[in-house]
């Protein structure tokens, strides 16, 4: 379970930019519920999982992650209760290291030891087969440096990356966003296979208002730093795309174009 409580993050805090990114923000998220998040450009979705990752921590508020409360706690201190992947494939790994080594340094988080990548036979094979189980045909090339991978690819790899150590919270900030839609759509149904095989607790953030609704069990919409749609159960089930745009409107109170929002 994960529980926010009252939490405000302030950046630039006494200076001309200073913004309030979340401002109040509640939440309490279910074991093995995934929550898909929307809202417009600087509603504070980043900044949501940047609290639950621990790189932003907050001015005011308490966060909790299984039993321990992790307000003060950094991103090292949470590596083993969180993994994170982002719109930037090149962003969760590292291009100059192989596939395997890249796995080998995903299944370290949140532990003390050094960072080389020890990688014996065994791990090898465990890898491997890991990566088998996409079906890209890339457990032919565990050797491979990671930047000869297409974005997708790399996608795919974060998404096994994010398991390996175990953390039972999944956050993905628009992972699909970078890729054509063909690759989306496989980087999608790869997500849904993984949280629902390994029960992980997940918040999604998404620009596209379809998949806010076709996956998870509960979508939030956060305006401005502020949750203003929290929809669940049925009321969710009977959401249309068409409704979650006149509610963008509406918010906005001004009148959007459509092409201004991703709605695929
Ligand atoms: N590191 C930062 N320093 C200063 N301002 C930031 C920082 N990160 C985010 N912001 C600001 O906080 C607001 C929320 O940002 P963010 O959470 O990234 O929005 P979203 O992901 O919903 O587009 C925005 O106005 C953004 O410019
Ligand atoms: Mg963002």
């Amino acid at each position: 379970m994960i529980i926010l409580d009252n939490i405000q993050v302030v950046f630039g805090k006494g200076t001309p930019l200073q913004k309030q990114a979340l401002n109040g923000v509640s939440l309490t998220i279910e074991q093995g519920s995934f929550v898909t998040v929307i809202g417009s450009n600087g509603a504070g979705k980043s900044t949501l999982l940047g609290v639950l990752a621990g790189d932003v921590l907050p001015s005011g508020g308490r966060v909790t992650i299984g039993n321990t409360e992790v307000t003060r706690k950094g991103t090292a201190a949470r590596a083993g209760l969180v993994a994170r992947v982002f719109q930037d494939p090149l962003a969760g790994s590292c291009g100059a290291l192989s596939i395997e080594e890249n796995l080998a340094l995903a299944a370290r988080r949140g532990e003390s030891r050094g960072l080389t990548p020890a990688l014996g036979s065994r791990r090898r094979a465990h890898f491997r087969e890991r990566i088998a189980e996409l079906n890209l045909g890339l457990e032919d090339r565990m050797r491979d440096r990671m930047d000869l991978l297409s974005g997708g690819q790399r996608q795919a790899v974060s998404l096994v990356m994010a398991t390996l150590a175990g953390s039972k919270v999944l956050l993905l900030d628009e992972h699909t966003a970078a890729l054509d839609p063909g690759m989306a759509e496989f980087i999608m149904n790869l997500t849904q296979k993984i949280v629902a095989e390994r029960k992980l607790t997940t918040l999604m953030v998404t620009h596209s208002m379809r998949q806010a609704l076709d996956f998870g069990h509960r979508t939030i919409m956060l305006h401005g730093g502020e949750i203003v749609l929290d929809v669940a159960g049925d009321s969710r089930k009977t959401l249309e795309v068409e409704d979650l745009i006149a509610m963008f409107r509406r918010i906005r109170g001004q009148t959007l174009d459509d092409d201004a929002l991703l709605i695929g």
